[in-house]
């Protein structure tokens, strides 16, 4: 399956720059090997997406509310996401699992929400340090998995992030073999609950770099990349996507 390199932006950039950088990625040759994906903070999906136009580089948003509309304050829903032009939205990362309080069962609620609108979801898991100090990375996984999807889940269209919160942000990432462990789990897990499973991506995210990405991109079951800071230079998202293979 092609892999999947995406880019989470945060909450980075104001129009100027975020402009700038999607037109940058978008006047690259388009890149048939492997699927390109960004995910800008929700002011500029709307003027982003025309200038993706053609570019091959699918938008996406970083979260959803789980009700269709209504009155909640400060929100956004899968179908405004839609609307603004995304294919995909992240959901359950583990900033807002962590800012925001955000339980399984939300972000299972979430998922459901992201396939209403005719969304693709990328549902991240992961464990803390602490976690992974005390031997519980797999159990910790797990829980979130059968937590955040729902039954049928194979059977949509769905991604699953490994991002190891540790990992988040803070230039360390897990050895290979630590990333092979967790991204086989992850398999297994999901052939228990679909037959489907094989049809899954599931992307490694937490420090991914144009220096790191030719170690980390081909190890079994990583169909691809989540990428923080460095998907914020055009340059390096491009290194780190050429790394994936085809
Ligand atoms: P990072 O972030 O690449 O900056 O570590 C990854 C993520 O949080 O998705």
């Amino acid at each position: 399956m092609r892999k999947l390199i995406a880019g989470n932006w945060k909450m980075n950039e104001l129009r100027a720059d975020g402009t700038a950088l999607a037109r940058a990625l978008a006047s690259q040759p388009p890149d048939h090997g492997r699927e390109l994906l960004i995910c800008p903070p929700a002011t500029l999906l709307a003027g982003i997406a025309p200038l993706l136009a053609g570019s091959g580089i699918a938008l996406g948003g970083q979260d959803c509310h789980p009700d269709p509309k209504g009155a909640h304050t400060g929100d956004i829903s899968a179908a405004m996401l839609k609307d603004a032009g995304c294919d995909y939205v992240i959901l359950g990362h583990s900033e807002r699992r962590q800012e925001h309080h955000e339980t399984d069962e939300l972000v299972r609620r979430k998922v459901e929400a992201a396939w209403a609108a005719g969304l693709t979801p990328i549902v991240c898991v992961g464990e803390t340090a602490a976690e992974r100090d005390a031997g519980r990375t797999l159990a910790v996984i797990g829980r979130q998995l059968s937590g955040s999807l729902p039954a049928n889940a194979g059977a949509r269209p769905l991604v699953v992030a490994y991002e190891p919160v540790w990992a988040i942000g803070t230039g360390r990432t897990p050895k290979p073999d630590e990333i092979a462990e967790v991204h086989a789990f992850i398999r297994a897990e999901l052939a228990k609950a679909t037959p489907d499973a094989a049809s899954v991506r599931i992307l490694y995210g937490g420090s991914v770099t144009a220096k790191n990405a030719p170690e980390i991109l081909p190890i079994a079951h990583v169909d691809g990349a989540l990428v923080g800071g460095a998907s914020l230079d055009a340059h390096s998202f491009r290194t780190i996507a050429l790394s994936a293979g085809d």
